[in-house]
């Protein structure tokens, strides 16, 4: 076994659900969902490095009599190697909302693949999903544990709005989906601190992705899996103008697509925002490239990181006012079907649902997903069960129409 860990049996194991950074903003928000929302036989621990911070928490959850206070606090940090191990060996799954992920990240997937132990994190960070993947992939296989990033509003809704949209259309003939995002959503000082850290890293990872690309090269691929090449464009259903995302959802898209067959023979796959007026595509687009470039300098991005702080986050009144809403177009064999996800707040009230829901899934759902391991997406490794999970607890996936079409591949 590696590093001379001995992995213990889940069934042996003191909890089921470990949240690693429970003291940070959306850690929180995860203790306060799996308190008012997990099944009560499910036995859960907060976990993070500041242990009073861990119990002042625990004793708040447990005072509120929720349906399912924590059942213990486990003191690790990601400095402390032994810590992180002996954490991992102790539940079933580690869920950790602990970022910058490129920063701290690194240490817990090992100690979870160390320990024989599923992991699930809503890191948006490319750069970090592409070195768990390289780094790890095959001894998760190998040990048939699971490694899943993204499992908050990046990239859980548009990675299964995705797969369900292609499971409305015939598997046998080339399929494209476009996937338009609109929300009013702000974000904590957590996100502002990761993101302004990955437009800063941005070029260097573009040169590392391009050669990781040529490395892997058709990895015994049979299936054409490609994103769209549309760029911005005023699309009339939708009374939007559409403007490419270049966030990692496309990328999370891409490599379900890659591993599932329901997506066809070939695959295309364009993700865009929807933005009603043409000035707040300008305003927005002039706003993003001056971030870009501020975060480019060492001085200008440590003044950026000073803009928020870790720790704060909008508030409950913010977020009770914030919604998403994404509406696929999927076309492909003669059919053509619209659908939508949707919800509330996707930075912090649903990117905490999805990913307790996705460690719920892992720890109470493992008789129903898929035997597949290694470092997975959402869709690949809980597909529709995390689906019917996120359904049941009220974020939104419908069909909106369904038709024939005259001519393929027109989206
Ligand atoms: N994908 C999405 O949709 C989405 C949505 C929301 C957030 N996120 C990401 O989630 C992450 C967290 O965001 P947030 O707003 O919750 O951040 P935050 O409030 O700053 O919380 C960070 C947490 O990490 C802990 N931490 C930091 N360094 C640590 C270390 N060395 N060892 C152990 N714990 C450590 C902090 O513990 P202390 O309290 O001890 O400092 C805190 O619990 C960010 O990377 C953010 O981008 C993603």
């Amino acid at each position: 076994m590696a590093r001379g860990v001995i992995v213990r049996p889940m069934t042996d194991r003191a909890f089921d659900i470990v949240v690693f950074g429970a003291t940070g903003f959306t850690g929180r928000l995860v203790a306060d969902y799996l308190a008012a929302h997990a099944p009560a036989k499910t036995k859960w621990a907060l976990a993070g490095r500041n242990e009073k911070t861990l119990e002042g928490i625990r004793n708040e959850l447990v005072a509120a009599k929720p349906q399912c206070a924590p059942s213990g606090v486990v003191v690790a940090s990601v400095s402390d190697a032994p810590s992180l191990t002996a954490m991992a060996r102790s539940t079933q799954v580690v869920l950790t909302t602990v970022g910058p992920y490129a920063e701290h990240g690194e240490p817990v997937v090992r100690a979870c693949v160390d320990a024989g132990t599923d992991y699930v994190d809503i890191t948006g960070e490319p750069e970090f999903v592409e070195k768990i993947i390289d780094t790890y992939d095959s001894e998760a296989r190998q040990k048939k544990i699971r490694i899943v990033s993204c499992c908050g509003f990046d990239s859980i809704p548009h990675d299964l709005g995705a797969l369900f949209t292609a499971q409305h259309l015939p598997a046998d003939a080339p399929m494209s989906i476009s996937g338009y995002v609109k929300s009013n959503g702000t974000f904590s000082g957590g996100t502002w601190q990761s993101a302004v850290r990955a437009m800063g890293n941005m070029r260097a990872f573009q040169k590392e992705q391009a050669a990781r690309k040529k490395k892997r090269g058709a990895n015994g691929q049979t299936r054409k899996v490609a994103a769209s090449k549309a760029g911005i464009r005023y699309v009339r259903e939708l009374h939007s103008w559409a403007c490419p995302l270049p966030t990692i959802d496309p990328q999370i898209v891409l490599r379900s697509a890659r591993d599932l067959d329901v997506y066809g023979p070939d695959f295309r796959y364009g993700h865009f925002a929807r933005i009603k007026h043409v000035t707040t595509l300008v305003g927005g687009a002039v706003g993003v490239g001056v971030l870009f470039s501020l975060a480019q300098l060492p001085p200008t991005r440590a003044l950026l990181l000073k803009v928020k702080k870790s720790g704060d986050g909008p508030s409950p009144e913010q977020r009770a006012k914030a919604f998403f809403n994404v509406t696929f177009i999927g076309e492909g064999g003669g059919r053509r079907v619209v659908t939508e996800v949707t919800g509330g707040d996707p930075g912090y009230t649903e990117t905490s649902k999805m990913i307790a829901e996705a460690a719920l899934t892992f720890a109470l759902d493992r008789d129903k997903i898929p035997a597949r391991y290694g470092v997975l997406t959402p869709a690949v490794a809980m597909g529709d069960v995390l689906r019917e999970r996120l359904q049941k607890a009220g974020i939104g996936f419908r069909v909106v129409r369904e038709e024939a079409m005259a001519s393929e591949r027109s989206n």
